[in-house]
């Protein structure tokens, strides 16, 4: 675990057939398409862009420290050299993958899906495609399930060290699912005793519907720490997959305080991109992303290996802590005073993160009286720091404060 919560941002990649219909990854289902329907992007899906360590790279200097890689989705065509089925891309596609991420130092994820709306013995719920069809067909689930586990084996004894594994998603008892599918339908208590054996200090999710190692909140930011090790995975513009139209993108700032606010409260962030059907990170993705990278130059130390502080955070502010350095990150920027309760005696020097410029302590007598420009005192405890006029010109502006 202690990679995880040190590296805090990672990147999470959606790729597959339905980056050609370009239209959200769940396109199928919305659709309700046949296998028939949804066959030419199967057949068009030759990504002659792809260029696995370019994604490395933007990854790395966003600031990211690992990347997680959709082995498979819902729609079940396999990313690499599955011997289990044809229903694959024409080349391994996760192997170079794999090596652009070590080239880089990203630690390696793989997503891979639980829900299969191709193979032939998934059992239909309200999930399917085929939900409107009569009658169902007859599956077996085992013979599904054997596949599955067949699937993970090879992912996890194929590309050696495996970091992290994002399994998707369990829905037992959801009734407008028709009572959707969980831990017994996919056999997961078996299946990750296998993953640990065949990765002993791989990471796993919460989604086969049995405990993981960690908990992953989805586009939402938890208003306080969850109790146990989280990760929030969000999206650029609400689709995880390429969707072309969508233009409905999260602004640079925004996403640096989804990051923030995350550490704030214990957790990581999972940035996710969808490369389009030739492989390549659309242009407004790979620019918010080095956006994000500029703020991280200057200002990686208030994240990594950082966490909550014990501390009351100011209204529009987040601490993150590290030992002796605690961070305030500045949501907004008030005139020339910000009051720290609690800090009053505990730090020893103050500095702007962005430039190291010095920040000036101020402690105010409580019982001070307000008059003309003095200000009145602030409640016993409190530490006033005296900022400049102007806003530092970064996404969000940090101040560190040395702890005695
Ligand atoms: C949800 C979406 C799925 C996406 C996943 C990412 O389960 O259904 O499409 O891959 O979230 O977390």
């Amino acid at each position: 675990m202690n990679w995880f919560v040190n590296d805090r941002f990672g990147m999470f990649v959606h790729w597959g057939p339905y980056s050609l219909a370009a239209r959200h990854e769940w396109v199928k289902t919305r659709e309700k398409l046949t296998d028939a329907q949804y066959q030419p992007y199967v057949d068009h899906f030759s990504p002659d862009l792809y260029d696995p360590a370019a994604w490395a790279r933007t990854a790395r200097a966003a600031g990211m420290r690992y990347a997680v890689l959709t082995t498979k989705h819902h729609d079940g065509f396999c990313l690499w050299d599955s011997d289990l089925t044809d229903y694959k891309a024409p080349r391994d596609l996760v192997e170079p993958f794999v090596a652009a991420c070590r080239a880089e130092g990203l630690k390696v994820g793989f997503y891979h899906s639980l829900i299969d709306w191709h193979h032939p013995e998934f059992p239909v719920d309200g999930t399917h495609p085929l939900r409107d069809v009569q009658p169902l067909p007859e599956r077996d689930i085992s013979v599904y399930r054997r596949y599955l586990h067949g699937q993970v084996r090879e992912l996890l004894t194929r590309y050696g060290t495996v970091d992290y594994l994002f399994f998707d998603f369990s829905y037992s008892g959801r009734s407008e699912w028709w009572g959707g599918k969980g831990p017994e339908d996919w056999g997961s208590k078996e299946l990750l005793a296998m993953v640990r054996e065949l990765q002993p200090d791989i990471l796993v999710n919460d989604r086969l519907g049995i405990p993981g190692d960690f908990v992953t909140p989805e586009q939402y930011q938890p208003s306080a720490p969850m109790p146990s090790p989280w990760e929030a995975c969000q999206t650029l513009n609400g689709s995880w997959g390429y969707d072309r139209d969508n233009l409905d993108y999260k602004s640079a700032d925004l996403l640096v305080k989804m990051l923030v606010d995350g550490v704030s409260k214990g957790g990581n962030l999972l940035l996710n991109v969808g490369p389009d059907g030739r492989g390549r990170i659309d242009p407004r993705a790979t620019a918010l992303l080095a956006r994000i990278g500029g703020w991280m130059e200057l200002h990686e130390r208030s994240i990594r290996g950082c966490g909550p502080a014990e501390y009351p955070a100011p209204a529009d502010c987040r601490y993150t802590r590290r030992g002796d350095r605690l961070y305030l990150h500045l949501f907004s920027w008030p005139l020339r005073h910000v009051h720290l309760p609690g800090l009053a005696g505990k730090v020893r020097y103050a500095q702007l993160l962005n430039d190291a410029s010095e920040i000036r302590l101020v402690s105010t007598d409580p019982d001070q009286q307000a008059q003309n420009t003095r200000m009145g005192g602030q409640a016993p405890g409190t530490l006033t720091l005296e900022l400049p006029v102007q806003r530092p010109e970064v996404l969000v502006p940090v101040v560190e404060l040395f702890l005695e």
